[in-house]
């Protein structure tokens, strides 16, 4: 009874109901039967009783044996429920006792549903002239009673299990159904699977049942869906605020890096150039010997080429100054091209020519100015001939090419290097702040985010060319 399901539950109480109430109500029934069986029973007996003793008045009073022994045959054999018939004269003498089947008739009137009837046998209607005692039987009667009595049972029983039968397909269909689908959509919501629905077919408070669960679910569902794309909107606010972050913080470190650096070079500028306006002067006091025939003139040259040095150092210094000058407050304004890749140049030579790279300039455009911030975009340029000579510096061919072009609305510079491109993992990281693939020391990740923010300010572009087989990056300035 306990693995059984409500509806099979309810089915077998029903059975057992139908069959314990049928069972009552035929008892009942059979009980009242029995007692008007038997009324009827004791009618019958008297009506044969007296029907069988007027056969007997005649013979009696004859004194007829024969006749009185064949009318007692007679009744022996024709009615069935008659077992045995005595017959004794007015005062109790023996006249005749026979019984069905020449039995004991003590015997047979102890037997179950049997009855004793006595009479008198009357004749003209005054004179007693005999007795007789009929001893019937009942037992067919009862035995009938009794099959009846089993067949509305059995019929009953029949009925009963159709009813659990029928009533247990019906409660399937309309209770055990629903509630077993209610029942795993509860259990699939307490996995946190909300997208699970019961159908709402089922009659009655089922069916309201089933549609409140779908409408709940539908609520969380709609809910755990606004919550996720609330996280998501989260996730993005603090993904930009971090960048921002990053960016403020790369600034600051680079806008100190600078300080740092301007400061120092401010003060060896200061340190190399009262030497070197000496060294200078002497060396022109030495060509005005030459020229006044004091020394030799083969020494000219030596003195031309250590003023010209000179005058290469106190540009390189100069420039230095300038570079490591933080230019982003400064105002946007028309430089000069070529100045700007000249100056360039000497500040990334001695780098290049240390790590034996070739440097390569092409300028094919009739670009004669630039407007924007030109230490910035200088410090930009340089941040990317740093990278790639950081890169080939160990490659068998070093180059690095920086070329200008041209349409009608930017000016492109694009820097390639001898590199065989960057790999899409790296390039996917490599422009947001503090991303290096360099050893602790070597670099600060921030070249290639800080010259992206300065090329943005400038309305332009950034990008790396992943279609050139070389590495490339291509910077893009509006022209204004
Ligand atoms: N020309 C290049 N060839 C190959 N990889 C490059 C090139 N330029 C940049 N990268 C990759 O991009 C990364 C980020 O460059 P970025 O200039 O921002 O930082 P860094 O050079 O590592 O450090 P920093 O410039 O602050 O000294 C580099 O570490 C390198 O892995
Ligand atoms: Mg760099």
């Amino acid at each position: 009874m306990k693995n059984l399901s409500l509806s099979q539950r309810i089915s077998v109480y029903l059975f057992l109901v139908i069959c314990i109430s049928t069972f009552i109500l035929n008892s009942a029934f059979f009980v009242v039967l029995r007692s008007q069986s038997e009324d009827e029973f004791k009618v019958q007996t008297d009506e044969i009783l007296s029907n069988i003793s007027r056969y007997y008045q005649i013979p009696i009073w004859n004194l007829d044996f024969n006749a009185i022994s064949e009318v007692t045959d007679n009744w022996l054999q024709t009615r069935s429920g008659v077992l045995a018939i005595n017959i004794t004269d007015e005062v109790g003498g023996a006249i005749i006792q026979k019984t069905k089947g020449n039995q004991e008739f003590t015997g047979l009137s102890k037997q179950p549903h049997t009855l004793l009837r006595k009479g008198k046998i009357i004749h003209d209607e005054r004179q007693h002239i005999g007795n007789i005692e009929v001893l019937f039987s009942n037992a067919e009667r009862v035995e009938q009673n009794n099959l009846t009595y089993m067949k509305s049972i059995l019929v009953s029983l029949l009925f009963a299990l159709l009813v659990g039968l029928v009533s247990n397909h019906l409660l399937t269909l309309f209770v055990h159904r629903p509630l077993r689908n209610l029942i795993e959509g509860t259990q699939s919501a307490h996995n946190s699977n909300y997208t699970i629905r019961v159908p709402e077919n089922a009659p009655g408070e089922i069916g309201i049942l089933a549609a409140e669960f779908n409408k709940t679910m539908n609520q969380i569902e709609d809910r755990d869906r606004k919550l996720h794309q609330h996280n998501v909107e989260l996730e993005e606010i603090i993904r930009v605020r971090n960048l921002e972050l990053d960016k403020q913080r790369a600034t600051m470190i680079n806008s100190s890096r600078l300080a740092s650096l301007g400061e120092f070079s401010a003060g060896m500028s200061h340190e190399i150039n009262n030497p070197l306006a000496v060294i200078i002067g002497k060396a022109s006091i030495l060509r005005n010997f030459v020229s006044k025939g004091k020394i030799p003139t083969e020494f000219e040259i030596h003195f031309i080429k250590i003023t010209e040095m000179c005058d290469r150092i106190s540009k390189i210094i100069k420039n230095l100054r300038n570079f490591a000058r933080d230019g982003s407050n400064d105002p946007f304004d028309y430089f000069d091209i070529n100045r700007f890749f000249s100056d360039i140049g000497e500040l990334t030579r001695l780098k290049l020519d240390k790590k034996a790279i070739v440097f390569k300039f092409n300028n094919s455009t009739n670009v004669k100015q630039i407007y924007g911030k030109e230490i910035p975009l200088s410090q930009v340029i340089i941040n990317l001939i740093n990278n790639s000579a950081d890169a080939i510096e160990s490659l068998p061919e070093k180059w690095v090419e920086l070329t200008v072009d041209e349409d009608e609305k930017y000016v492109f510079f694009r820097l390639k290097d001898s590199g065989n491109g960057i790999p899409d993992d790296i390039q996917k990281k490599m422009m947001t702040p503090f991303f290096t693939t360099k050893v602790i020391g070597k670099g600060t990740g921030l070249g290639l985010s800080i010259s992206k923010g300065i090329i943005e300010e400038h309305k332009g572009e950034l990008t790396y060319n992943g279609e050139s087989y070389n590495t490339e990056f291509i910077i893009k300035l509006p022209k204004v």
